[in-house]
């Protein structure tokens, strides 16, 4: 076994920390950007994710950063380039190497994610700009009327991850396996429960049969959580409970760690979810986050485009990112808001 993925992977849910998910693609990032009032070029780009890795004092929380493969190319405003930038203060760079989801043929309303053509080689070469560990994201959708997701839909993402995850080990990069189920629906927590139990049997089934080692790797999952559209909304213990059970039900202990998406929470609730599971433990993995929105929703909006709010980006971002380093050993609590505010 490769001690060496191992290590990665144990390293990146160190205590305190977790992962930043910056690799926005292309039409995410303007999307995020429109919402500010800032056009999407490249030098914007760039300078938005300057803001977010140089903020000092962040590498106390956050031990990796997911790229987008512009990004991982890119130089930083003082001309370091991101990657090395981001190991010199101890932060793993990682990259996204799927394709996005596509339409799943015969399969209406539901999505395959695809970029498995050509991607030992495109590893071999992240690997040549310093990626240490990578994210791949299959996509589900809950629509209970419309017997949504299928077995069909869960079978082919889940061999898709396994197919990318033992490219990622035989390459010596640590895989983070993210099977998404979406949070936009009207359904109610026991389904996502349901289907989000399904989806990982699967997938832990297709990682087995792929000979893949789950000592090397991340779960990047949903939480259980209900339906942003659903007229009851689970509390946070609830929510905490029941991932913590659905997750012991279906992923080995062999799994370092476990690296929640934000999905669409607002940040104080996934931090708080993430503070509540780690207070009640139990459980044999590490807990942590790899929030993209619920790490940067507040920093954008402080940013807005301009030089002079880097400061005040970088003072949001900070503050997220301790608050979740504090979930990480379940000592976040409302105090920590206030005094920021
Ligand atoms: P969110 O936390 O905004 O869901 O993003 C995490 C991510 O990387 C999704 O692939």
């Amino acid at each position: 076994m490769s001690h060496r993925l191992h290590d990665i992977a144990r390293y990146i849910v160190s205590p305190q920390k977790g992962i930043l998910a910056a690799d926005e693609s292309s039409p995410t990032i303007k999307k995020r950007f429109d919402a500010i009032d800032v056009e999407s070029t490249e030098d914007n780009r760039r300078a938005y994710r300057d803001m977010l890795f140089t903020t000092p004092g962040v590498e106390a929380f956050v031990s990796g950063v997911i790229l987008f493969d512009e990004t991982i190319r890119q130089k930083a405003l003082d001309g370091t380039p991101f990657p090395a930038l981001l190991a010199a203060k101890g932060i793993l760079p990682g990259i996204k190497v799927d394709a996005g989801a596509k339409d799943l043929a015969g399969a209406p309303g539901e999505k395959v994610t695809e970029g498995l053509d050509g991607l030992r080689e495109r590893l071999v070469e992240y690997r040549g700009l310093g990626a240490k560990f990578a994210k791949w994201r299959a996509v589900i959708d809950i629509d209970t009327a419309k017997g949504i997701p299928s077995d069909y839909c869960l079978e082919v993402n889940a061999a898709a991850l396994a197919r990318y995850a033992a490219l990622c080990v035989e390459q010596e990069i640590v895989p983070i396996v993210e099977p998404e189920v979406l949070m936009d629906g009207a359904h109610d927590i026991d389904t996502c429960d349901a289907v989000t139990e399904r989806g990982l049997r699967m997938l832990f089934s297709a990682l087995a049969t792929q000979r893949v080692p789950l000592e090397q790797i991340l779960l990047k999952p949903n939480m259980v959580i209900s339906g942003k559209k659903s007229p009851t909304q689970a509390s946070v213990s609830e929510v905490a409970a029941k991932t913590i059970a659905c997750f012991k039900r279906v992923v080995p202990a062999a799994v370092p760690g476990i690296v929640y998406l934000s999905g669409g929470q607002t940040e104080e609730v996934a931090t708080a979810h993430l503070n509540e599971m780690n207070r009640s433990g139990g459980f044999p993995w590490e807990m942590s986050f790899s929030y993209g929105r619920a790490l940067q929703a507040a920093a954008l909006s402080a940013w807005r485009g301009k030089a002079e709010n880097v400061a005040a980006g970088q003072a949001a971002f900070l503050h997220r990112a301790r608050c979740n380093g504090a979930a990480r050993s379940g000592a976040y609590n409302d105090a920590m808001e206030k005094q920021a505010a």
